[in-house]
């Protein structure tokens, strides 16, 4: 038996074949997933691009462990870099881009001579992935996107958009109800274009994954706010199982900067969503991501994002500094904001998200809320409410897995405290 590690960077969709990567080798009986790096005789590194700062950490990852072991890059930055990485790790095991999950026991197996495998092969989803999370199955629905924001490697490496079949994916899910979980998230790049092209639609897979027995919470990210629909919040708003969470992306807030980023919505288009869906669903939570400083963004500009955040009343937000990324359109702008101006404008956003986020959790206090325990963190047991806020517990043992009521004591920005009711 041969031992592998799989080391993961990047989003859950990249957990999620990791785990498709670690159930293809399992089944072949040849290979044994280690949980120790020093142990493993290979290490698979699954890659993010999305930012310069994770290929770094990628390359030095790879430069720590390339003496020692057999090593496989794979994912997003190996389908970005190619022959890049090749040349900079001569003794690099294989390369193999995103569409090469499903072989990876074929690739593991060579012999060695040819190293790169970014090749497109067709995507094979018939094996059972080896969930590394225990209480939420992640479940990729479709991959891929269409949509060339100017910033964005994604559709570079990940290609152009693909839905899996209907089939396919509630297989899998009944597989995971049988299995004990109770949550799922549908995994895509942009889940509104589930079904465009094999004839279904996002809204009639989410009513199908409904019907499924034991499973109690859907959950799906990310959406874009461009085609975000009507029919979508009305499902969500009328339906038991799905959770009352919409990640929402909206990277700007001037209309010039959404615009030259090629979002397809404008600022108002944008706030309207984010406002017919807090009408629509009560004790929704809408969270985003913000990129900063992208090419000509000024300090007006900037202002608009700041603006827009107080008025959408974010639940939270994830920010970013714009990285340069090779081959988008956005990097052949000049840049304009410094790094130290970046560093400013995130660090104002995250002080104002601070704010605005303790004061929605806040109204949480004495409110009875129902958590799914995901972790355990010492003497506390931690999870998320339906609209993903996360709860922790203390005298926690023993609730894993459990939905419960909560009663909340005590709110800060980013996680409520409580006791469960009994
Ligand atoms: N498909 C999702 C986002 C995927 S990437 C969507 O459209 O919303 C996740 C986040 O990374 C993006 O929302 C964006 O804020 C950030 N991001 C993408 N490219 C980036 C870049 N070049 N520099 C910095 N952040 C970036
Ligand atoms: Fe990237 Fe835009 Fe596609 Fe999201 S929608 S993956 S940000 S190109
Ligand atoms: Fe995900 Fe990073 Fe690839 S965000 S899709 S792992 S570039």
């Amino acid at each position: 038996m041969h031992k592998v590690f799989i080391k993961t960077f990047g989003c859950q969709m990249n957990e999620y074949d990791s785990g498709r990567m670690a159930g293809v080798l399992a089944a072949t009986k040849n290979y044994l997933l280690t949980t120790s790096e020093e142990d493993a005789e290979f290490i698979i590194v699954n890659t993010c691009s999305v930012r310069e700062h994770a290929e770094n950490r990628e390359y030095s990852y790879i430069g720590r462990h390339i003496k020692d072991k057999k090593i496989i890059v794979a994912g997003c930055m190996a389908q970005n870099l190619k022959e890049e990485i090749v040349q900079s790790f001569p003794k690099v095991f294989a390369v193999v881009g995103t569409f090469n999950f499903a072989n990876i026991d074929a690739i593991i197996g060579k012999k060695q001579k040819q190293k790169l495998f970014v090749n497109e092969a067709p995507d094979s989803y018939n094996i059972e992935p080896a969930r590394s999370d225990k209480y939420r199955a992640y479940v990729t629905i479709m991959q891929g996107c269409n949509n060339f924001c100017a910033y964005c490697i994604v559709p570079y490496v990940r290609g152009r958009e693909r839905s899996r079949t209907e089939k396919s994916i509630i297989n899998e899910l009944k597989t995971a109800a049988e299995n004990g979980y109770k949550e799922v998230m549908l995994l895509g790049q942009n889940v509104n274009s589930y079904g465009l092209d094999n004839g279904c639609s996002f809204t009639k897979l989410l009513c199908d994954v409904e019907k499924i027995n034991g499973i109690e919470r859907i959950r799906f990210m990310t959406s874009h706010p461009k085609d975000l629909t009507e029919a979508l919040i009305e499902t969500v708003a009328g339906s038991e199982k799905l959770c009352k969470h919409f990640h929402l992306p909206a990277q700007a807030g001037s209309d010039k900067i959404l615009k030259a980023m090629n979002r397809k919505y404008t600022r108002s288009e944008y706030l309207n969503k984010v406002l017919n869906i807090r009408k629509k669903i009560p004790n929704v939570s809408v969270t985003t991501d913000i990129l900063v400083g992208f090419p000509g963004e000024t300090k007006e500009d900037f202002k608009d994002t700041v603006s827009l955040m107080k008025a959408a009343g974010f639940d939270n937000s994830y920010v970013f500094k714009y990285s340069k990324r090779s081959g988008t359109k956005a990097a052949e702008m000049a840049e304009t904001v410094s790094e130290k101006e970046k560093g400013e404008r995130v660090n104002y956003i995250l002080d104002l998200q601070k704010k605005i986020s303790g004061d929605i959790n806040k109204t949480y206090e004495g409110k009875t809320v129902e958590v799914l325990f995901t972790r355990e963190n010492g003497k506390f047991a931690e999870g998320e409410t339906d609209n993903f806020k996360h709860v922790k517990v203390a005298e926690g043992k023993g609730l894993l897995g459990s939905i419960l009521p909560v009663k909340i004591t005590s709110a800060r920005s980013l996680t409520l405290t409580g006791e469960v009711q009994k």
